[in-house]
């Protein structure tokens, strides 16, 4: 059986975004794989965290991959933190990376723009992703669309790994979503859904209300055509509004708009209302009883257990291919 690991920061609640470029591959591939769903807590502190916020969004999270559907009899769910072999295998692989390359990644040159006081992790948080990959053998990363140049560096440093020191990494192949794979905020829809977007019209929360979620939806910025169709290039808030309903909704992009054809974008924003919050309303429900229970915490203790097993065999591995310590089998 082959291998997926993917991961999620604990920073805020996420997103729709999160949900349709992630999470909701992520309940679909567990059933053909052997899958590592990771809490990626670590990579959050490379921006400042509030520390009670943090813990209470790591359970939080824990708690939302179950909700959407994640089943811990088939994969292992776990936080990054507790298994110390992922910032092990981040230091070697940090000691491989060049300063330039980890310079040119987007998501460094966005998140450190205009900043002053810029963390040495965000600079080195690429290294630690592809340690976060590479410990499990990982045949496939199912990710959104903003991560596909980390994964590309993955198996830059993976390939220059095992060509320098010892052939022991499998190279890892990447999963987006053919549809779905870049939600757009609701407020400028040039931009991703970002669960850190300061303004919280931007994006919808899986945890946003009825209410909430009606009035995100409501002030969604268009354009002033008033035709329900999808044209990325030149109607990209309309065509964001379609990926969601169609995702969602289970139906073709091409239905939704005949099914609107005449009508305008009020009535078609109020049934996406409807839709949105009939697809989030189990999840929860779900989320609401999980979260205090010790169930949760008996999955995330199994799941460092077994995640902590086979990542620590490959830090060793590393160690030995770096002649690190003292040889051990
Ligand atoms: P993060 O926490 O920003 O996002 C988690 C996942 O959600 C996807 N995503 C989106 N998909 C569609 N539309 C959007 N607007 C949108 N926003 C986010 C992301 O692509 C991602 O798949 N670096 C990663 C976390 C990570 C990781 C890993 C992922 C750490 N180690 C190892 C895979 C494998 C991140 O910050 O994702």
């Amino acid at each position: 059986m082959k291998t997926i690991f993917s991961g999620i920061q604990p920073s805020g609640t996420i997103t729709l975004g999160n949900y349709i470029g992630a999470l909701k591959q992520f309940v679909e591939l567990q059933n053909e794989y052997n899958c590592f769903f990771c809490i990626v807590d670590q990579h959050a502190i490379t921006v400042p965290q509030d520390r009670l916020e943090l813990r209470k969004n790591i359970r939080g999270l824990a708690a939302l991959y179950l909700a959407v559907g994640i089943d811990p009899e088939k994969a292992t769910l776990f936080i990054q933190s507790e298994v110390p072999a992922h910032a092990q295998a981040g230091w070697m692989l940090q000691c491989v990376s060049y300063i330039g390359e980890l310079e040119r990644m987007t998501q460094f040159k966005d998140k450190s723009a205009g900043k002053e006081a810029v963390s040495a992790g965000l600079l080195t948080y690429p290294p630690l992703m592809a340690a976060d990959i590479l410990l499990y053998n990982t045949d496939l990363v199912p990710v959104g669309e903003d991560q596909k140049q980390h994964l590309e560096l993955t198996r830059d440093l993976a390939e220059r790994f095992n060509k320098k020191y010892n052939d022991i990494f499998t190279l890892p192949e990447v999963s987006i979503p053919k549809v779905g794979a870049r939600i757009m905020s609701l407020q400028d829809p040039t931009k991703k859904m970002s669960k850190s977007d300061p303004n919280q019209k931007a994006f919808i929360s899986l945890l946003d209300d009825e209410k909430q979620i009606e009035k995100k939806i409501k002030s969604a910025v268009t354009d002033s055509e008033g035709i329900v169709k999808y044209d990325k290039e030149n109607r990209p808030g309309i065509s964001n509004l379609l990926t969601i309903y169609s995702i969602l909704g289970g139906m073709q992009i091409s239905e939704i708009e005949a099914k609107y054809e005449g009508k305008g974008y009020g009535e078609f924003k109020a049934d996406l209302a409807n839709v949105v919050i009939n697809a989030l309303k189990p999840i929860q429900e779900r989320y609401n009883q999980l979260l205090n229970s010790t169930e949760l915490d008996e999955i995330l203790d199994k799941g460092a257990s077994k995640a902590n097993q086979t990542a620590g065999k490959m830090v060793k591995k590393m160690e030995n291919a770096m002649g690190l310590g003292r040889k051990r089998k």
